[in-house]
């Protein structure tokens, strides 16, 4: 086999296996977030719930070390298939992709650096916000709402190359529109739960710091 074609293969593979670990905690973190429609209170007791897992030292370590990995692999397949992406869902699978690449990179760097340098409690408040205060929030709703629907754009994508079958009459290129579509609905169910409905958060003054206050 031609050696470049072998390093696609295992990269693939790599960026396989850490997709789907990461896949675990993005659906339960978006989860996380879409209880803000019952209340603050009980995202962030859901959150308390959810962190006894993903904050245990060596998982937060395993799942930071995975999302480096993937963003990597994902970036060098970028590179190596360039002029490859023929196809309307290899097209959404690559920019998908480098989107969630960026905004990993962003958001991991802002949650830690929130932690770590700012001494904040990263919760509920700390996503919040920026999508609560103006003009902030002009960059935050896209910001967050795109990295919502590029993952489910991503998944879509990746079920379409993927699966063979269709289910209930429904085609496999029906069944990714309905993917896609279920991410663009999961994205404003979250942005709507985290504004209070486009309302408005209170938010501790100890966040001021985030924008600059
Ligand atoms: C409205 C959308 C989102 C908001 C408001 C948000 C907010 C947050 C917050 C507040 C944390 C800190 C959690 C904690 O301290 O326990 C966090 C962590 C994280 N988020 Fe998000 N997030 C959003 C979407 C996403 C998406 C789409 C992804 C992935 C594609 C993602 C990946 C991560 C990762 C990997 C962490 C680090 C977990 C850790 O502490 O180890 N987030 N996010």
């Amino acid at each position: 086999m031609d050696e470049p074609f072998f390093v696609i293969k295992v990269m693939k593979r790599i960026h396989y296996i850490s997709g789907l670990t990461i896949t675990i905690f993005v659906v339960l973190h978006l989860c996380n977030h879409a209880v803000s429609l019952v209340g603050v209170e009980s995202h962030i007791a859901f959150m308390d719930k959810l962190r006894l897992v993903y904050r245990n030292p060596i998982v937060e370590t395993l799942l930071l070390g995975v999302v480096l990995v993937q963003i990597i692999s994902g970036l060098k397949l970028a590179i190596m298939q360039k002029g490859l992406a023929v196809g309307f869902y290899k097209k959404i699978q690559i920019w998908s992709g480098l989107y969630i690449a960026m905004f990993l990179l962003i958001h991991v760097g802002a949650v830690l650096m929130g932690r770590y340098i700012l001494q904040l409690d990263t919760n509920f408040y700390f996503g919040a916000i920026g999508l609560n205060t103006f003009p902030f929030n002009l960059f935050f709703i896209p910001y967050y709402g795109l990295a919502i629907v590029a993952f489910f754009g991503h998944v879509s994508a990746i079920h379409f190359h993927k699966m063979r079958s269709t289910i209930l009459g429904v085609s496999v290129e029906q069944q990714s529109r309905i993917i896609f579509l279920i991410g663009v609905v999961v994205a404003i169910v979250i942005l709507y739960g985290m504004t209070n409905g486009f309302n408005g958060v209170e938010i501790p003054e100890e966040y001021n710091i985030m924008i600059g206050g």
